[in-house]
């Protein structure tokens, strides 16, 4: 599903057969796809091919959050999540946006880094320019332990080094991993270099792994909300987007509130990365490592009250895959990438980003005018009829 619209007004007030029955038929869900959505993604032989010592099968609500649009594209976000008032408060929050052109984002490519720590450096300098003179060797090697990727046309696409004190010497190689959330492919390379790196330094060899702050494959969301769209007058709007703005610049003068704010954004972001079967451990850990780079934890998303309307940014780490990994073995989260309408990794990034923002405007909105409690519950009470 992509283009037709994702506004579809009193959805909320429907019984969930009917909204079940209106997805299907905008997604053209076939039975069986229907089936996998009612009984939660998975069965318990699935269950038990993706884990060991299975014994059943843990279930969370999916809703879907409407009047998204992103890159002028509509599209309808499967969101699951256990926590009341998410879905209702990202669905209003697009609204208003909507009013304003929607979501804008870009995502960079899918580049994830690995590092190789070698050990027992005795001459930092003289290993560093062992490295430097082997680095087309070691590309070409790095591509060697990932033949399929490189015929699809992803691969090595540098090496960086960064001494460490103690004798250690940490290489990052960066793989362009296309759609895939690349951990694997990663580890693969980091893997089948390191001994060689070894040999070239004379070191021993430490760690091989990927690291989650993946700050080369960032994505970015903006919005500007019209004045009009945050209240019932422009006046009082206006209003709105600077106490929005105060609250925004309350996050980036104090890491407390910084990390509540960016838990808001975590709440849009991390609902779409389990429906899609995608691992959120990881965009947490990276969100959180991008969030503090500067040496004093910031916030992921920053709002400004300007002439044109409420303008929001957000950007952040976004280590996401549409191909391999949990998609092969969960139905469930194959459903929900047929139900955002993409197949590529960095689209599925950018409308993850723009569910992180709009999330965060939902909440900064409900806390600078009417307060959390009254503003959620009160939309989380119209949406499930009380
Ligand atoms: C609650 O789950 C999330 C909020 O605390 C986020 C925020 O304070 O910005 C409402």
């Amino acid at each position: 599903m992509s283009d037709p619209s994702s506004r579809i007004p009193g959805f909320y007030k429907l019984p969930l057969a009917e909204r079940q029955a209106i997805l299907a038929t905008l997604a053209q869900l076939s039975e069986d796809e229907l089936k996998s959505l009612r009984l939660g993604g998975i069965d318990e032989a699935g269950a038990n091919a993706m884990v060991e010592n299975a014994v059943g099968i843990y279930a969370l609500p999916l809703g879907l959050a409407l009047n998204f649009q992103v890159n002028r594209i509509d599209r309808l976000i499967p969101m699951a999540v256990e926590e009341p008032s998410v879905i209702a408060a990202a669905s209003n929050a697009a609204r208003m946006a909507r009013q304003g052109g929607g979501f804008f984002a870009t995502a960079d490519k899918s580049v994830m880094t690995a590092q190789i720590e070698l050990r027992g450096i005795t001459d930092t300098n003289a290993a560093k320019k062992a490295l430097e003179g082997a680095r087309p060797e070691i590309m070409l090697l790095a591509n060697q332990a990932v033949p399929r990727l490189i015929a699809r046309g992803g691969g090595c696409q540098g090496m960086e080094l960064r001494p460490l004190k103690d004798g250690r010497l940490v290489v990052h190689l960066h793989l362009d991993c296309l759609d895939a959330m690349g951990a694997n492919l990663v580890n693969t390379v980091a893997e089948f270099v390191a001994p060689r790196m070894a040999e070239l330094t004379s070191g021993t060899i430490g760690l091989r792994i990927l690291t989650n702050l993946c700050d080369r494959r960032l994505v970015r969301a903006s919005c500007v909300v019209p004045a009009e769209a945050l209240a019932d007058t422009p006046e009082t709007g206006r209003l709105f987007a600077q106490a929005i703005e105060a609250a925004s610049r309350f996050a980036e003068d104090d890491v407390y509130r910084a990390a509540t704010h960016n838990k808001g954004i975590m709440n849009g972001v991390d609902p779409v990365v389990i429906a899609t079967g995608n691992d959120w451990r990881g965009i947490e850990a990276g969100a959180h490592a991008f969030a503090a780079k500067s040496g004093t934890y910031q916030p992921l998303a920053t709002w400004r009250a300007t002439d044109q309307g409420l303008q929001g940014k957000l950007e952040m780490p976004m280590a996401l895959g549409t191909v391999g990994g949990t998609l092969q073995v969960h139905p469930g989260a194959r459903l929900a990438l047929k139900i955002l309408g993409v197949d590529k990794a960095r689209p599925l990034a950018e409308i993850v980003a723009s569910v992180g923002l709009a999330q965060n405007l939902a909440a900064l909105k409900a806390l600078a005018t009417e307060g959390i409690q009254r503003g959620h519950m009160t939309l989380h009470n119209r949406a499930v009829g009380k």
